[in-house]
């Protein structure tokens, strides 16, 4: 691991979490983030009201969960921020051709901390 990645592991409930991603965003001034597992994209409008303008990838395996985020970023009125992927999100990740401030992993739990 270098100074570049940071894990977030606590106790903190999901409200507490997500708003800590928030600031996370804001602190790093991120323009652009890549989230790998996004289910119904609660994590995902945190990050949205974070970095602005078109600057979140969402990704998600199943097309159902992706549905229901949709429904969830037009009620939050960030869908213009979000770009919705389906399918394995590390091979989604690996077709990038941008750079991102953030990747956030919520996938992998074998190697969570
Ligand atoms: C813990 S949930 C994500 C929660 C979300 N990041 C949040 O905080 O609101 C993990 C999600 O990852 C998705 N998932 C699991 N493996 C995946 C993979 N290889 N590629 C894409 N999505 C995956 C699951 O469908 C599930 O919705």
């Amino acid at each position: 691991m270098t100074s570049e990645h940071v894990v977030l592991a606590s106790p903190l409930d999901l409200f507490q979490f997500s708003t800590r991603l928030y600031q996370l965003g804001v602190m790093i001034g991120a323009k652009s983030v890549f989230e790998m597992g996004s289910a119904i994209g609660y994590s995902t409008i945190w990050w949205a009201r974070a970095v602005g303008d078109q600057g979140v990838i969402y990704t998600d395996g199943d097309p159902k969960n992706s549905a229901e985020a949709r429904r969830y970023f037009d009620r939050a009125e960030v869908s213009g921020r979000i770009t919705g992927k389906n399918g394995d999100a590390l091979e989604l990740l690996s077709e990038q051709k941008q750079e991102f401030d953030i990747t956030f992993n919520d996938v992998d739990k074998e190697h969570y901390i």
